[in-house]
């Protein structure tokens, strides 16, 4: 007999129930938009928030908590808009302050939160104080609100220290004074375009209070905290004594990410949060070296959650993902904070083209691999994910199951980092192609007419990935992602206790369940291995993300599946 998949039911407790919950974040599955990506309401090809608005009850439907929207504030977009040019501005080409106060109240309406994203390690270099600073020279004060520092050597030449940018090449570029002569050199831990805050500075730390409050005064639900732990520097600046290229997930300290000092700023933001009603959240984007140092950014007074890159860079192998599930989890029981899951954001290749490699190349893949045996994969890893205690994210379009798209043409390519040999980055693009919502010719529902532009072209085979292409087919990706949220809501072992346990399914299985108290209990068991597996049945049969076959009271799991069972 065949056993299968996902069941459309709506569940029992609707987002607008959900969202008021206390403690709301503590077990919310957030879906990240990225702007210009999602939906394109003026058909100019680029996605703006507009279109964002017109498909939140898609989101809502989806079964989502809350919403993470990418920057979409004015910027020269020499990053995709993580270069911000005004902190309190909408960028025309996404829409006007009026659109995203519609899209936080829309967003209300339906029970959905809106958490905005937040860029305070670094500025644009349009940014009005860094102008000034080039403009009015050596002796303006707006220079101490930056790293402006003389170069070494004969005639200040070289750099002031040996940082390399995380994109690739120095993390330095030299000025030129309001006279014309070689001046001070600037820091930047990415892109040329993108200087660094200097943290030291009170204008600085009063700037991001008033912004942070700008938005919240709006009503947005939290911040996303783009480079969190970069905020403060080592004093002194001091070499690292290598020019190998800055890596965010590094493996020891270094004097350019994760100083002490930078638990004092969240402390602070942390009281302002707390000054508005209905338990607003900060998420930090702080990549350190082991899930201990993690946990120190979302201590009780600090920020809410951080998320988990150790999970996201684990390769689809039972051991690791045994191992860094643990770890996870170990590191945030002491300070209280829930663990976070994900799998796929826009910096990274989407976890169905990872898993279609093969294993330890790393978050920047440049070959498409296996796709079917990728997607399978995906599949299962998203159902274990959203089996797991905590907070999960999803990136858009992994819900419609999308690979990336590794044969875009160098010149349609806009990551800053891929024309910089040697950064850690630069295969971005390629999980940022805009998504296919409905119809067989591009740009696919992204934008209002068949045959339109899309800023980045999309492959013809997303037809059959499109959103009208997979509802209501019970065995697409998108109906499973539907089907495990809605079960995530309902079923009362799911969600954000710290109710884990291990069960012994053998070599290259993971299996455990999460109870409730009085004993109801939720069974997930992933085989992730390349054959199939026999399984004692333990209860009825939630969800699988692979047909199944029932074998007396055993179950058959095909390789690289993962089932949901309910007992109780
Ligand atoms: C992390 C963001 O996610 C990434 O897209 C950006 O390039 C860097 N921070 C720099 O802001």
């Amino acid at each position: 007999m065949t056993q299968h998949l996902a069941t459309t039911d709506r569940p029992a407790d609707a987002p607008a129930d959900a969202a008021r919950r206390a403690g709301w974040w503590r077990d919310a599955v957030i879906y990240q938009v990225y702007p210009r990506s999602f939906a394109d309401a003026n058909g100019d090809g680029m996605g703006d928030l507009p279109g964002i608005r017109s498909r939140l009850p898609y989101l809502r439907d989806l079964g989502v908590d809350a919403v993470w929207l990418s920057p979409f504030y004015a910027s020269p977009q020499a990053d995709a808009g993580y270069d911000v040019a005004d902190y309190r501005a909408v960028d025309p080409m996404f829409g006007t302050l009026a659109d995203a106060d519609h899209l936080v109240a829309d967003a209300h309406g339906l029970g959905l939160r809106i958490i905005v994203d937040l860029v305070p390690n670094h500025s644009s270099d349009r940014h009005e104080w860094f102008q000034r600073a080039l403009r009015e020279g050596p002796a303006s004060p707006l220079r101490e609100r930056y790293h402006f520092r003389p170069g070494q050597g004969a005639g200040g030449d070289e750099p002031p220290n040996d940082w390399e940018s995380v994109f690739g090449g120095p993390a330095w570029t030299r000025t030129e004074n309001p006279d014309g002569t070689p001046g001070d050199w600037y820091l930047h831990l990415f892109a040329p375009e993108q200087p660094d805050f200097n943290w030291e500075h009170p204008a600085v730390r009063e700037e991001f209070h008033a912004v942070l409050r700008f938005w919240l005064d709006r009503g947005v639900d939290g911040f996303r905290i783009d480079v969190a732990h970069g905020l403060v520097k080592a004093a002194g600046l001091p070499d690292l004594g290598t020019h190998d290229p800055l890596k965010l997930l590094g493996t020891g300290a270094t004097p350019c990410f994760d100083q002490d000092g930078v638990h004092e700023i969240y402390r602070e933001w942390r009281k302002i949060l707390d000054e508005y009603p209905g338990e607003r959240i900060g998420v930090a984007e702080a990549w350190t070296p082991t899930a201990r140092r993690t946990a120190n950014y979302v201590r009780p007074d600090e920020l809410h959650q951080a998320f988990n890159f150790q999970y996201l860079a684990s390769s689809w192998q039972a051991g690791a993902l045994r191992q860094v599930i643990d770890e996870s989890l170990e590191a945030m029981r002491p300070v209280g904070a829930p663990t976070t899951w994900v799998l796929s954001n826009h910096d990274v290749t989407r976890h169905a083209t990872r898993f279609a490699n093969e294993p330890g190349l790393g978050t920047q893949i440049r070959t498409a691999g296996d796709r079917e045996l990728g997607l399978r994969r995906a599949r299962a890893a998203s159902l274990l994910m959203l089996a797991l205690p905590g907070s999960a994210y999803v990136y858009q379009g992994e819900e419609l199951g999308l690979p990336d798209v590794t044969d875009l043409p160098d010149e349609v390519r806009q990551d800053p980092s891929y024309f910089r040999a040697e950064g850690q980055d630069g295969f971005r693009d390629g999980c940022r192609v805009p998504i296919p919502w409905s119809g067989t010719e591009a740009p696919y529902g992204f934008g209002p007419a068949a045959g339109g532009p899309s800023w980045l072209p999309q492959p013809a085979e997303w037809a059959h990935l499109s959103v009208e292409a997979q509802t209501g087919d019970p065995a697409s990706t998108l109906e499973l992602y539907r089907a495990a949220l809605a079960y995530r809501r309902a079923h009362p072992a799911l969600g954000g206790a710290d109710n884990l346990t291990w069960l012994d399914a053998g070599e290259g299985v993971l299996s455990f369940e999460r109870s409730t108290d009085d004993g109801r209990t939720l069974r997930c068991t992933a085989n992730i291995t390349d054959r199939p597996v026999t399984v004692p049945t333990p209860g009825e049969l939630a969800l699988a993300s692979e047909p199944l076959t029932q074998d007396g009271d055993h179950t058959v799991l095909p390789a690289d599946t993962t089932a949901w069972w309910t007992t109780g």
